[in-house]
């Protein structure tokens, strides 16, 4: 263990991300863009927007990821929630686990480096954005002490449905 936020559940190992995680990441993140409706997104990051968008979060330090069996099982990252400066105590998160490893607290393991990490960074809020019908991550989030502050109906859309966005919220302070 060579870092405070590395923790083991089932084997599994939570590090802080590097930039040579940049394309497991990547692909986690591309198979949520084309088969889920966990990102209401149909467009995959290509190689040069996945290290711009992971060297944003390795500057912060708020990207991390749980490796498996010797390979990248997941990745967990928080960001500014808004942009104005208002909201700069506030953080969002994203949990992603590798298809095939779900339902093993893997994301369990990302979600509790996370909020530490984003504690210890000195933020007041965590919220998570969630589509209304993800029960998986819904209950991963309350285990955690999130609230659901509330649902906004169609909202979004993919796939050819409308999607409600279900708002969580983790008081970190
Ligand atoms: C959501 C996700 C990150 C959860 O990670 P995970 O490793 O599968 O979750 P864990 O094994 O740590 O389980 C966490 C809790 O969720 C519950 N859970 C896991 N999968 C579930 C499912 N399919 N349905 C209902 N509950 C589920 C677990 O039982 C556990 O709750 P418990 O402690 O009360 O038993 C993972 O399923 C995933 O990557 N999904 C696709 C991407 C996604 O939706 N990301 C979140 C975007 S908001």
């Amino acid at each position: 263990m060579t870092s405070i936020y590395a923790r083991s559940s089932a084997g599994v190992t939570v590090r802080p991300a590097r930039p040579d995680d940049v394309e497991a990441v990547r692909a986690i993140r591309n198979h949520a863009v084309e088969h889920s409706t966990a990102l209401w997104t149909q467009t995959p990051q290509t190689p040069a927007e996945g290290a711009t968008w992971l060297a944003a979060h390795l500057e912060r330090g708020s990207a991390f990821v749980a490796e498996a069996d010797g390979e990248v099982a997941g990745f967990a990252v928080y960001g500014p929630w808004r942009e104005l400066e208002g909201y700069r105590h506030t953080v969002e998160n994203s949990v992603y686990v590798r298809e095939g490893r779900h339902g093993l607290g893997i994301g369990s393991a990302l979600l509790a480096a996370l909020v530490t990490a984003a504690r210890e960074a000195g933020h007041h809020v965590m919220i998570a954005g969630i589509e209304a019908e993800n029960t998986a991550s819904i209950r991963l989030h309350e285990r955690f002490g999130f609230h659901h502050v509330g649902t906004a109906p169609e909202v979004g859309t993919k796939f050819g449905r409308r999607l409600d966005l279900t708002l969580m919220r983790l008081p970190l302070a």
